[in-house]
C-alpha cells in the first residue's frame, strides 16, 4: 500500500476565549492516502472546521496547538516555513466561497494573481513574470473554467464575483484550488450554501477531479447522505474526538464504535442525526474525561470514564477509537 498522503497524529487544539480554554480538539488521528476522497464527517462544532484549519496552518491567534503532528509526505507541517506546501500542493475550498474573493477585481484578475505566485511552472524563488509563462497561464486558467464546466470562460473572467451566482463562485473556487495541480484538496462544507441540483453538480465535478488528476480531497460535511455518495472513506468525530475511520462500505455496514452505531441507527430522522441518542454533546469548556461519548453510551465502563481512549485498529484500515469496540450489526 502507498505510504500515507497526510497523517494526523494525537492532535490537540484549544482555544483561548473570554470564557476559558475551549478544548475543541483531542488526540484527534487519522491518514489519508494518495488519490483517495475522504469525508470528515460529525454534527456542527464537532471541530470539522478546526481540524481542516489546523492542516491548513490557518487556525486563529486565539487557538493554541497542545500536542500531536501533522505529517504531509515527509514534511512537518507544525514546522519550519511551510508556506509554500501549504499553498501550492495542499488547496483549500471553503464552504462559502464568497469572502475568498476581493470583491475589488475582476474574476480574471484574481486567477492571473493566484497563477503568478502558484503556477506549476513557476520555479521556486522565480522572479518577475515572464510572457511565455503567463501565456502558458492564462491557457491552463481557461481549461480549469472548462474543465468545472463553466462554459464561456473569456466572457467570465471579465466579470466582479458578485456578478456570479453561487454556484458559479463554487465552481470557479474549484477551479482556482486545483490550478496549482495540488496533491490535497481540503473542502470544507463545499456545497452546504448551494441549492440541491448544483450540490449533485459540483459533488459529481470533484469526484471526477479527483479520479482523473489523483488529488486527494478531504471533504467535511455534517451529512452522511452526502459523504456515502462521495467519498472512499469516512473518519467520524464526536466533540473533538475521532470516532472511527473505515472505508464507506465498512462504516456503513459494518461500524465498530457505538457513536457510529447509533448515529446510522437514528439516520431516518434526516437533518437531525443525534435525535435517538439520549443526552446532550458536551461542552468543549468542560469535556468529560477519558471518551467524550461516555456519557451518552450504553457501553461505558469506568475505564471510558477515566482514561484515554486509544485508536486501534481492528481490522485492516479500520480504525476504532474506544475501549470496547464491538461488531455492531448494520443499521
Ligand atoms: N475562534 C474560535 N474561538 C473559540 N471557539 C471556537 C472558535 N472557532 C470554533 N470554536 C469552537 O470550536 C468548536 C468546533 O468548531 P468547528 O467550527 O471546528 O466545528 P465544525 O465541526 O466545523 O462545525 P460546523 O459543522 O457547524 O461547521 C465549536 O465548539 C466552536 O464553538
Ligand atoms: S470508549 Fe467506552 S464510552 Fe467511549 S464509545 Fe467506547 S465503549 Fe462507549
Ligand atoms: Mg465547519
Amino acid at each position: 500500500m502507498a505510504p500515507d498522503l497526510l497523517s494526523v497524529r494525537d492532535l490537540t487544539v484549544g482555544f483561548a476565549t473570554e470564557n476559558g480554554i475551549a478544548r475543541v480538539l483531542d488526540h484527534v488521528s487519522f491518514a489519508m492516502r494518495p488519490g483517495e476522497i475522504m469525508g470528515l464527517v460529525g454534527e456542527s462544532g464537532c471541530g470539522k472546521t478546526t481540524l481542516a484549519r489546523a492542516i491548513l496552518g490557518v487556525l486563529p491567534e486565539s487557538a493554541g496547538i497542545d500536542s500531536g503532528s501533522i505529517t504531509f509526505g515527509t514534511t512537518n507541517l507544525l514546522g519550519a516555513d511551510t508556506q509554500a506546501i501549504r499553498g501550492r500542493d495542499i488547496a483549500f475550498i471553503p464552504q462559502d466561497p464568497f469572502g475568498s474573493f476581493s470583491p475589488l477585481f475582476t474574476v480574471g484578475d484574481q486567477m492571473a494573481e493566484l497563477m503568478r505566485w502558484k503556477s506549476p511552472e513557476r520555479a521556486p524563488g522565480e522572479r518577475g513574470y515572464k510572457r511565455a509563462r503567463r501565456r502558458n497561464d492564462a491557457a491552463r486558467i481557461i481549461a480549469a473554467l472548462k474543465a468545472v464546466q463553466l462554459p464561456d470562460a473569456e466572457r467570465l473572467l471579465r466579470k466582479y464575483p458578485h456578478e456570479l451566482s453561487g454556484g458559479q463562485r463554487q465552481r470557479v473556487m474549484i477551479a482556482m484550488a486545483l490550478l496549482p495541480e495540488p496533491r490535497l484538496v481540503i473542502a470544507d462544507e463545499p456545497t452546504t450554501a448551494l441549492d440541491v441540483t448544483i450540490q449533485a453538480q459540483i459533488l459529481k465535478l470533484l469526484r471526477e477531479l479527483a479520479t482523473e488528476r489523483g488529488a486527494s480531497v478531504l471533504f467535511t460535511t455534517h451529512d452522511l447522505g452526502t459523504a456515502w455518495e462521495i467519498c472512499d472513506r469516512i473518519t467520524v468525530m464526536y466533540a473533538g474526538q475521532e470516532a472511527e475511520t473505515a472505508e464507506v462500505a465498512d462504516f456503513f455496514s459494518r461500524p465498530r464504535h457505538p457513536y457510529t452505531a447509533m448515529l446510522l441507527a437514528s439516520l431516518p430522522t434526516q437533518g437531525s442525526a443525534l435525535k435517538g441518542i439520549p443526552g446532550d454533546v458536551p461542552s468543549p469548556f468542560t469535556p468529560p474525561p477519558g471518551c467524550r461519548f461516555h456519557p451518552r453510551c450504553p457501553r461505558a465502563s469506568d475505564a471510558c470514564r477515566t482514561s484515554h481512549n486509544e485508536t486501534a485498529e481492528p481490522a485492516s484500515g479500520h480504525h476504532v477509537r474506544c475501549h470496547h469496540p464491538h461488531l455492531w450489526p448494520a443499521a
